[in-house]
């Protein structure tokens, strides 16, 4: 079992937890994520993973309510456990793997929208423990949904936070603060990215005509986690890719955001799924126990 040791509401429908996962925190980087399940039969969560203590042996894991099985997490206490943490999965950022004396070189913008701020965080605290102090933007709706401010403030070089409606911050969306920067003057070598995928795909719009690269963190819906299912399928610079195995983090100029938002509505119904079936034929290969397409 998979204790909670913290449990905190950070705003509406966004939860914050501590979990004991032994060999998720030993090993688990940024970028990667990770699958919980509450109990045996509850419905596989994909999660990214927004801190971690190796020592200590637990990962913090950032959420937001939208349907039963996340009410259900919701309403987890510390002292209970999930049934099952599954991870580390996906591939971990680019820019671990790199030399850190290039990466020093590099100056890096974050682009955190919402939820998407918890794992950008991760990113942007790995970067500060390596002496690279990396400018990142925080966009939320309002005042009440900036989560992580002050946990950002401390591993960022320079934190943007703006707000669309003003309450708090700058006002007008991420994209509007890149802009900013841009004209004053600011050179960055790489743009990463994590949000809505509207916003990633605005965010990429932009990134391209201000010829910086960049990457984005894709969450289509996943099932099983391990390339099995499809449910994950993008097209990326003309070819198909499982943001569970291949990413999740793309190059967000060549990813195919209409096609995996469309996708990610389709996905959603029976009739959808089976469209997608008939559409997709052998790359969607079945093993999710949603579609039929194993059976
Ligand atoms: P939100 O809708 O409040 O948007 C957050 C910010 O994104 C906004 O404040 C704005 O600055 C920017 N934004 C939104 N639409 C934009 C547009 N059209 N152009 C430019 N900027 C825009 O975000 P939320 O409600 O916290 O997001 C929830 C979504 O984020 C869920 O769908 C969730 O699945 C997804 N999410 C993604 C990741 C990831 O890894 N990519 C991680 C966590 C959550
Ligand atoms: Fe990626 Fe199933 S979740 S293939």
């Amino acid at each position: 079992m998979y204790r909670i040791t913290k449990a905190e509401k950070l705003a509406d429908k966004i939860y914050l937890m501590d979990v004991e996962a032994k060999r998720v925190a030993k090993s688990c980087l940024p970028g990667e994520f990770l699958i919980v399940r509450t109990d045996e039969h509850g419905e596989r969560i994909p999660l990214t993973i927004c801190d971690y203590d190796r020592e200590a042996g637990k990962v913090t894991i950032v959420f937001q309510v939208v349907g039963a099985s996340t009410a259900k997490m919701a309403k987890l206490q510390v002292g209970d456990a999930f049934a099952d943490v599954t991870g580390p999965l996906g591939q971990p950022s680019e820019f671990v793997k790199e030399d850190i004396e290039t990466l020093k070189k590099k100056k890096y913008l974050f682009v955190a929208g919402g939820v998407g701020t918890a794992p950008v965080y991760p990113q942007v605290k790995w970067m500060h423990e390596h002496g690279i102090d990396a400018d990142v933007i925080v966009g939320a709706k309002n005042k009440d949904l900036v989560i992580l401010e002050k946990e950002m403030a401390e591993v960022a070089g320079n934190l943007y936070v703006t707000t669309d409606d003003g309450s708090y911050g700058r006002h007008g969306m991420v994209t509007a603060v890149i802009e900013e920067l841009a004209a004053a003057g600011h050179h960055y070598d790489v743009c990463v990215a994590i949000g809505p995928m509207i916003m990633m795909k605005f965010v990429c719009l932009l990134t391209k005509k201000l010829e910086i690269p960049t990457i984005v963190s894709m969450n289509p819906i996943m099932v099983d986690g391990t390339g099995m299912c499809g449910a994950c399928r993008l097209t990326v610079g003309g070819e198909v890719k499982f943001a569970c195995v291949d990413g999740p983090e793309f190059d967000g100029h060549l990813v195919d955001f209409d096609q995996a938002m469309k996708r990610q509505q389709m996905y959603k119904t029976e009739e959808g799924r089976a469209m997608l079936k008939l559409t997709e034929g052998e790359t969607h290969h079945g093993g999710c126990g949603h579609c039929g397409g194993d059976q």
